[in-house]
């Protein structure tokens, strides 16, 4: 790789141990991936997980004085005392306070505790044709494809060190020929709301592992959750950076110029058929629930709206916790507008700051659970799962009306 001057002083530890361990890993990453030079890029997203491997990383950022250089957001660390305030929930001691520790360090290296798995639509918003470093399931693709900014399929740890850095390699996504499609889609299945949308993504990450999708017969513009779930879920069962809506996502008006003129490539379909045996395949329980949990990913202003209207004068069946994930920026609007209170004063709970992924969910662990996200499905802390719509999970936790 050709490094300015100004890269090599970094590296040889002129702006400190921090950025110097930042920079090793970014030209790491380059020389690896046959990268010439490093590029400028303008934001970053640390898919930040609070746990070990996370914490080793920013805690030697942190203790070499590294400071972010381009905004450089986070996403959820669950807090301790915020929950126990909340649910009385174990001491889980190590967990909790690997967190701790972790959130810690961010904010020491000068990061946004956005604590948000969808910065994106509020915290951390890329321009068209910026150059970003974003790392999480939904905000890799969803940068690129639906705003249309470059960024590649990051670690935590190349997100973040390319926040410090304020450059990352240039290889892969920031380069426009790679960003042509690999698979036609050809969408039959009927997409009527999100839901089928975490199931689309979770067929067409499964089926086709890496690439770039090319998605035919959508014919209405996705909502921005359905984007959003088509992101987080294709990104997850396969490892999905980038697609193609011709007409609707940003680069590509025709499936021509979505597959850059090529011709030769792998087809696909999809019907309710594949949508039916996916959700089939992910869900391990039948029968009564003890717990539901929507908000993976963290649910936007859209779905709170959604779940207040269907939640209004109803009550949740005693016996079960029903949880609702989102972001603190997210939640703060929620309550302006009354949806917070409405999906409370049914007994459901908004939460903040956390991800199905943390130890705060741990006491979950011998219930059966419910939710519409294929992804939490699949991280989950509770046992056996049901996997159905927002109005489905609503419908198995309300009380039977008289
Ligand atoms: Fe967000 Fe955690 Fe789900 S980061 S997408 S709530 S696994």
């Amino acid at each position: 790789m050709h490094l300015t001057n100004d890269e090599e002083m970094i590296l040889k530890g002129d702006r400190g141990e921090g950025a110097q361990k930042a920079m090793e890993l970014l030209v790491a990453i380059g020389e690896a991936f046959d990268a010439n030079r490093m590029i400028p890029v303008t934001r970053a997203h640390a898919a930040s997980s609070g746990q070990e491997g996370d914490l080793f990383f920013v805690e030697i950022l942190a203790k070499g004085n590294a400071m972010c250089k381009v905004p450089t957001t986070t996403n959820p660390i669950a807090d301790f005392e915020y929950f126990q305030k909340i649910i009385n929930i174990a001491d889980e001691h190590q967990e909790a306070s690997v967190a701790w520790r972790t959130k810690e360090c961010y904010k020491r290296i000068g990061a946004i505790m956005s604590q948000s798995c969808i910065p994106y639509l509020a915290e951390n918003i890329p321009e068209y044709g910026e150059h970003v470093a974003f790392s999480e399931s939904s905000a890799t693709p969803y940068v690129n494809s639906v705003i249309g900014a470059f960024t590649n399929r990051e670690s935590i740890q190349t997100a973040l060190a390319a926040g410090v850095i304020g450059e990352t390699p240039e290889f892969g996504l920031h380069l426009k020929e790679n960003r042509v499609g690999t698979v036609l889609v050809n969408v039959e299945a009927n997409l009527k709301d999100g839901y089928s949308y975490s199931l689309l993504g979770q067929y067409v990450g499964k089926k086709i592992s890496y690439g770039i999708p090319v998605l035919t017969g959508i014919t209405n513009r996705p909502r921005i959750d359905q984007y959003i779930n088509l992101c987080a879920m294709t990104n997850t069962s396969g490892a999905i950076p980038m697609f193609h809506i011709p007409g609707f996502t940003a680069e590509a008006k025709t499936v021509e110029e979505a597959f850059g003129g090529n011709t030769q490539h792998e087809r696909i379909v999809v019907t309710d058929r594949e949508l039916q045996e996916i959700e089939t395949e992910l869900q391990t329980a039948t029968g009564d629930i003890d717990t539901v949990i929507l908000g993976c990913p963290h649910y936007n202003l859209d779905q709170m709206s959604q779940l207040a209207h269907l939640l209004k004068d109803r009550k949740v069946r005693d016996g079960i916790s029903f949880w609702v994930n989102t972001s603190a920026t997210t939640k703060l609007l929620a309550e302006k507008t009354g949806y917070v209170q409405t999906i409370e004063e049914s007994g459901a709970r908004v939460v903040v700051d956390t991800c199905i992924d943390m130890f705060c969910w741990n006491h979950l662990k011998e219930m059966t659970g419910m939710t519409d996200s294929p992804k939490c499905a699949y991280y989950r802390r509770f046992g056996p799962v049901k996997l159905g719509s927002m109005q489905a999970c609503v419908a198995a936790a309300l009380k039977k009306e008289k």
